[in-house]
């Protein structure tokens, strides 16, 4: 049985390695391609699984109206620290993606970072996107990354490590389950903080569960939430036709 409580969880080591290893700004195409496609927005932008501000802090810069929640406080704690180094004001909360609600609509909702596919049921997924349209105004648009099918065979990582003042952080990936017929992929994500001079001082387990989706079949559960308009775009290149070398979908709807 999977450890439910572990799963995908972002604890305190997994959100600090997670804010050093993708400081805020750090971009893998990501961040010029969504102030690229949110020029113009009218209305409030969410982010769901905002994370630390990785991008949420970039487009709020740039004088975006955006909002975010996530389910971790840690990776929240970071978002807010950041926010204030930089005078900015963010509006976030913690909210998990089945169960969200805010008073207000919004003019876009944004899921980079293939967040969205720690949804791994594909029922919940579809609740979801469904809760997104519910929370979208009549015009808003739904922008989400996707990871290509093709990482769903990729081998698990080699372990990594971070310098910290006094010590290292390390991160190891153990591979418990790929499950061709859910396309899953379950991995237990070990995290280590080892001070220089007292050895280990702490570690932390997390169960990391992905689901991948095919192309036609997001675009389907797209379809089926009641989303139209549908256009995807390959690594960050709008409307670039994907191919067997793109890495990253992005799904557009309204
Ligand atoms: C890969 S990080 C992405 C952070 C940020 N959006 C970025 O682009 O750098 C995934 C985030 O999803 C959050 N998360 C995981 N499960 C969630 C859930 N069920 N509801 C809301 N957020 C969740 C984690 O806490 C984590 O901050």
């Amino acid at each position: 049985m999977k450890k439910k409580y572990l799963i995908n969880r972002y604890g305190s080591l997994a959100s600090w390695v997670y804010h050093i290893d993708k400081p805020i700004g750090k971009s893998f195409g990501d961040v010029e391609y969504y102030l690229e496609r949110l020029k113009g927005c009218k209305g409030t932008i969410l982010e769901p699984a905002c994370g630390n501000g990785r991008i949420l802090i970039p487009l709020l810069e740039r004088g975006l109206d955006v909002e975010g929640f996530d389910a971790s406080i840690e990776m929240l704690r970071y978002c807010d620290i950041e926010c204030e180094k930089r005078g900015l004001k963010g509006k976030f909360r913690k909210e998990m993606f089945n169960t969200f609600t805010y008073s207000k609509s919004f003019g876009a909702i944004i899921i980079p970072a293939g967040s969205f596919q720690l949804i791994t049921d594909v029922n919940e997924a579809i609740d979801v996107l469904k809760r997104f349209k519910l929370a979208l105004k009549e015009k808003g648009r739904l922008i989400l990354d996707l990871s290509t099918i093709a990482s769903l065979s990729e081998p698990p990582m080699q372990a990594r490590q971070w310098r910290i003042p006094d010590g290292i952080l390390t991160l190891t990936e153990d591979r418990e389950e790929i499950n061709y017929i859910e396309q899953t992929v379950l991995s237990q994500l070990r995290y280590e903080h080892w001070d220089a001079n007292k050895g280990l001082v702490k570690n932390e387990i997390d169960l990391f569960y992905l689901r991948y989706w095919g192309v036609k079949e997001f675009e389907l559960a797209l379809k089926s939430a009641g989303f139209v308009n549908i256009s995807i775009s390959s690594n960050y290149e709008y409307l670039k036709a994907p191919t067997n070398e793109t890495h990253t979908l992005t799904f557009e709807a309204s």
